[in-house]
């Protein structure tokens, strides 16, 4: 069995410094993008590979010369990045070693129920659980978070979120950008005090003003002059992003929540709402060494923060990389094409002013309720409307255990870049999407919600069981 190295540093060196006085953001492009370590197994068998994560309080370096008090996983912010192979089981001990409960879900994971860190399945402080991930699904960008009933929205913002990368063999073969041109960036927003601490509270998208990717506040990055995949993940509570590079510079999506896209989608704009992913393909050789393109977000609604970080061009690199013009089928290899629908329902996402809360269908969550039996093997259409149109609230939609197909948003049908197998997918504010979507794996319980977190842990969250 190879050892774990042990990832006890944060993700960058604390400096020595006092917090003394008071502290503001560094400015855009100040500071260099940092890449989260690939967590080493420690061990391997033929079938799985083992990790271990302690859940713990750290400082990490976020603001220049500051440290802030984080929730990480080993201690880094974000966490590590795990990449597995499809088909070779992940088994992960998860530690905790805070002082309240924590519970660990895989995003975009096909895992079993008990394995899928539902609210109540609570770590206790200073105890352990293993978590298996079988990784039957094809290479996907996934990520994990905190999931701890009414608590994930503040320990995610805290830090506990980190990507998780599967990866497959018939993607291999495709040869797009890989190893150091294979790029995980985590966006989100943050609030700091005059101390440089993390401020936390629900709700308070509006004073999340500082943008960081990989735990940067909007860095630069240093590339070659060739292709690079970057693997977005929208690891903001509640902030959308219409990602925009340079001056309305082409980038080539080429897979979505559920892994490769059909075939490659050039666009301009990538629009993600919290907890979706995008990997998209873009090629530097197309400028010359000096050039310096910002990503900005270009959301109408976002006014408080444009800059996301900036991608220098510093050296010529030899690509032997490519850009196939066909990826993945949209069917086969365990996503059977859905034959005729079993079963429609509505579903309906708002704000219930006498109750003061967040609800689907009327009702808040309730981890000893079952909202909705689901039979495996049925295909059913969903239609999730978004009723909060009076106050303007965006919400999206995210289910566990499956992966579904976009069908129409708002009575169209949805273009390429979100015509892939989707985990979370926008809808529209007054409006609604559509979703095709079968449970072929597991029986027992999963949840879906709202993945504007905040609002999840407001109660926008509900439960459904797959059955026979
Ligand atoms: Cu990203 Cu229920 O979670
Ligand atoms: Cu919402």
């Amino acid at each position: 069995a190879a050892a774990l190295v042990p990832v006890t540093a944060p993700l960058v060196g604390l400096t020595a410094r006092e917090n003394t006085g008071e502290v503001a953001p560094p400015e855009p492009f100040t500071v260099p993008l940092a890449v989260p370590p690939v967590l080493r197994p420690v061990a391997r068998s033929s079938s799985t590979d083992y990790y271990e994560i302690t859940m713990r309080h750290a400082e990490a370096e976020i603001l220049p010369g500051v440290r802030t008090q984080v929730m990480a996983y080993n201690g880094l912010f974000p966490g590590p990045t795990i990449r597995a192979t499809s088909g070779r089981r992940v088994v992960v001990k998860q530690t905790n070693a805070m002082h309240h409960d924590a519970v660990v879900h895989l995003h975009g994971g096909i895992v079993a129920p008990e394995h899928d860190g539902h609210p109540m399945d609570v770590i206790a402080p200073g105890q352990s659980r293993t978590y298996v991930y079988p990784n039957r699904q094809p290479g996907a960008t996934l990520w994990y978070h905190d999931h701890t009933h009414h608590m994930e929205a503040e320990m995610v913002f805290r830090g506990l979120a980190g990507v998780y990368i599967v990866e497959d063999r018939s993607e291999a073969a495709l040869r797009l950008p890989s190893g150091p041109y294979d790029v995980p960036l985590m966006l989100r927003d943050a609030r700091f005090d005059d101390q440089g601490q993390l401020v936390f509270e629900l709700g308070d998208f509006r004073n999340r003003n500082v943008q960081l990717v990989n735990g940067r506040v909007q860095p630069y990055f240093q590339v070659a002059a060739r292709k690079y995949r970057l693997r977005f993940v929208n690891g903001a509570n509640e902030r959308y992003y219409q990602l925009k590079l340079g001056d309305d510079e082409e980038m080539v999506q080429v897979a979505s929540d559920g892994g490769l896209l059909p075939r490659p989608v050039p666009t301009t704009r990538i629009t993600m709402s919290p907890g979706e992913r995008v990997d998209v393909v873009v090629d530097f050789s197309r400028y010359p060494l000096g050039t310096r393109l910002v990503l900005a977000n270009a959301d109408p609604d976002t006014t408080d923060i444009r800059e996301i970080m900036r991608f220098d061009v510093v050296r010529p690199a030899k690509d032997d990389s490519r850009l196939p013009g066909r990826l993945r089928p949209m069917y086969g290899r365990g996503r059977g094409k859905p034959g005729a629908v079993d079963r429609e329902r509505d579903i309906s996402f708002y704000l219930d002013l006498e109750m003061q809360h967040f609800v689907i269908d009327g009702k808040h969550f309730d981890p000893d309720r079952i909202d909705m039996q689901v039979r495996k093997g049925d295909v059913e259409v969903w239609t999730i409307h978004n009723r909060d149109d009076q106050f303007g609230i965006p919400h999206n939609f995210h289910v566990h255990g499956v992966h579904f197909e976009v069908l129409e948003r708002n009575g169209q049908p949805v273009s390429g870049h979100e015509a892939g197998w989707k985990d979370t997918v926008a809808v529209p504010i007054g409006g609604n999407v559509r979703v095709r979507v079968r449970f072929d794996d597991y029986r027992g319980r999963y949840l879906y919600h709202c993945h504007l977190i905040d609002h999840s842990t407001m109660g926008m969250m509900a439960q459904l069981e797959v059955v026979d």
